[in-house]
């Protein structure tokens, strides 16, 4: 048989970095205002391209999307108890419990691994105040079942769109729905500004808020502390990194767009055998190619799969596993059978831009050897 070994690592990602001279005329700019954080002069101008880029009206940028979903909790005044899915980043759920919220996990459907609008009604209490879903993978949750219950239950919705950005659903910018989005602009996202992330939102309101309570709780006018804050503010040197990969996006979602496909061709055998199944964008969908997963079909597949590919020198990535539901750090209730069951059998692919079509079809092979 043929060597399948990689001399180099192929690694589940690779940050998305422009030209480098591109970066040092916006340091150069940033030595000469002499202002390195606290709403900067490129962070303004970022904030402005951003909204222009995503056809949205209001956008608050802050130092990870992390920090971000943390503010939007506190901006909204949630309390009691928050249904969200299990099938998610550690993030997410951590925003919630670190507001000294209850997560509440509602399961999550078989073919998107979103949270399942039908299992949200029976999980409504008097104490709950929200419902938090993951457009994971970005693929969209079904907006429009979330709006419909939210609405009925007088219940407010932020998306963790961590995964999400550019992507639209009927035309219409995927951050659009709900209270509150939230894009991570995280090294390993499709768009990253190194750490960063953002807050999209309706309500022009909450802008005070935001910037209050990313800055310590300190209003932006008054100089009061009106608030119980946080520290999460952007820097210069974020903004100017995400002001510059905003020129290279479209391109970038493009060439993942082929790596995407040219995966898929590769392993269409293994698929059509039902060895496993790639999770594809949905229709209607401007999708952004962050992932290229696959599911098998038992853990130890999975496993055996993880285990294996680093003998080649190629690193998958076990994403999300576990359920955030077993975290062992929490006590939460368990009874989600279709998260468990997607957190045990998948696998994310590398996909970064650095990838040839060769590499791609080196990678398709050694799975195919170690799943036949
Ligand atoms: C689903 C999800 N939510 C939240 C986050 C947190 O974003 P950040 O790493 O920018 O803090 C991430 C990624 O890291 C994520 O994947």
């Amino acid at each position: 048989m043929e060597n399948l070994k990689f001399n180099e690592p192929i690694l589940v990602t690779r940050p998305l970095l422009p030209p480098i001279e591109e970066y040092e005329e916006k340091l150069n700019e940033i030595w000469e205002n002499r202002w390195i954080t606290n709403n900067g002069p490129i962070e303004r101008e970022f904030q402005e391209k951003l909204k222009e880029f995503l056809s949205v009206d209001n956008i608050e940028l802050f130092v990870n999307g992390h920090s971000s979903l943390e503010v939007a909790i506190k901006a909204l005044n949630l309390t009691g108890e928050v249904i969200t899915t299990p099938f998610t980043f550690a993030s997410t759920i951590q925003a919630i419990v670190n507001n000294g919220l209850t997560p509440v996990f509602a399961d999550v459907d078989k073919e998107y691994y979103n949270l399942n609008p039908d299992n949200i009604e029976e999980l409504i209490t008097d104490k709950t105040s929200a419902i938090m879903p993951v457009h994971v993978f970005g693929n969209p949750c079904d907006v429009d079942k979330i709006e419909k219950i939210a609405k009925k239950h007088d219940l407010k919705v932020i998306y963790d769109a961590a995964h999400a950005f550019g992507v639209k659903i009927n035309d219409n910018p995927i951050a659009s729905y709900g209270d509150i989005s939230m894009f991570s602009f995280h090294a390993t996202k499709v768009f990253n500004t190194i750490e960063g992330g953002a807050l999209i939102y309706d309500d022009p309101e909450l802008e005070y808020k935001f910037k209050s309570i990313k800055n310590f709780g300190i209003t932006p006018d008054k100089e009061e502390i009106q608030f119980l804050g946080i520290n999460a503010k952007m820097n210069e040197f974020e903004a100017a990194m995400g002001l510059i990969n905003l020129n290279h996006i479209e391109e970038a979602i493009a060439k993942r767009k082929i790596i995407y496909e040219k995966y898929l061709e590769c392993l269409s055998g293994l698929e059509n055998e039902g060895v496993i199944k790639v999770l594809r964008p949905m229709k209607n969908v401007d999708y952004n190619y962050s992932y290229f997963t696959v599911k098998l079909n038992t853990f130890e597949e999975k496993n055996h799969l993880f285990e294996k590919l680093p003998e080649y020198n190629v690193y998958a990535k076990r994403y999300f596993y576990p359920p955030c539901n077993e975290f062992p750090a929490y006590d939460f209730d368990k009874n989600t059978p279709i998260a468990k069951n997607i957190s045990d059998t998948i696998l994310s692919l590398p996909l970064y831009l650095d990838l040839t079509v060769e590499d791609i079809e080196k990678i398709c092979k050694i799975i195919e050897y170690e799943l036949k």
